[in-house]
């Protein structure tokens, strides 16, 4: 099988979707006889390439992070650069992987529906889409805490290599969450927020020179010569 791979994420190789996407790409290759090329759309001056890898593919995988509940502007391109595919005769499988910030799955089922929806129009068998929520920041929790999820991935890869199918079953397991419980809830919004604020946001912003004015309200009170 020649794999299409695809990362959508406009951080490119530094993304966390690049980051899921390599293990699921391991796990393909643990099968014998499969190949694969993975395109990155944050370069976006390669859009034929893109659109060539798709043709020529037997199976396309594209992973990308949730964008304002929808998609990064990379993604939505590289969907309407293949419009005169729609319906074209050996148009290949296609299956996807969307991680996000929020933690709950709930958030991403609209683009769930969007992206079954999008397969069938263009002509291509729906594998199935993974939703992970929770995903920011992963890289720096400690190994333990996210081997279960990159074993899964792996696993995913390992079973695609295997049957051309993604398994439900690792999909569900895999988008653990779909809603908090009230319990986590209140964690969330309390202790959650505040640790992330301290450990995350803040630090951010110092990086960036901006935690001086993080109260500012500019549209209210514009800054000084604006
Ligand atoms: C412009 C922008 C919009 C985002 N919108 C959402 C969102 O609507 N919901 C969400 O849960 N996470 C949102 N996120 C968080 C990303 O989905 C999350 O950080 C993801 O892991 C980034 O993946 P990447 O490193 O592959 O780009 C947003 C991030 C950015 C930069």
């Amino acid at each position: 099988m020649r794999l299409a791979a695809y990362n959508g994420s406009p951080k490119g190789e530094r993304g966390n979707s690049n980051f899921l996407l390599r293990h699921f790409l391991d796990g393909v290759m643990e099968t014998p006889g499969h190949s694969y090329e993975l395109a990155h759309l944050s370069k976006v001056k390669e859009q034929e390439r893109f659109v060539e890898l798709f043709t020529g593919a037997d199976a396309v995988i594209l992973a990308f992070p949730l964008y304002t509940d929808m998609m990064p502007g990379i993604v939505k391109a590289f969907f309407e650069s293949l419009e005169p595919l729609c319906g074209r005769e050996g148009n290949p499988p296609i299956g996807f992987i969307i991680q996000s910030g929020f933690p709950e799955s709930v958030h991403m089922r609209g683009l769930e529906s969007y992206l079954e929806q999008l397969s069938r129009r263009l002509g291509c068998r729906y594998l199935g889409t993974v939703l992970r929520g929770g995903v920011e920041g992963m890289r720096a929790q400690p190994a333990f805490v996210t081997r279960g999820l990159l074993s899964s991935i792996r696993e995913l890869g390992r079973g695609f290599g295997r049957t051309g199918e993604l398994d439900r079953e690792l999909i569900r397991r895999i988008g653990n969450r779909e809603r908090l419980s009230p319990l986590r809830l209140l964690f969330t919004r309390t202790i959650g927020n505040w640790m992330a604020k301290k450990a995350f946001w803040d630090r951010r912003m110092k990086e960036n020179y901006a935690y001086e004015r993080r109260l500012a309200q500019p549209y209210v009170e514009p800054p000084e010569g604006w």
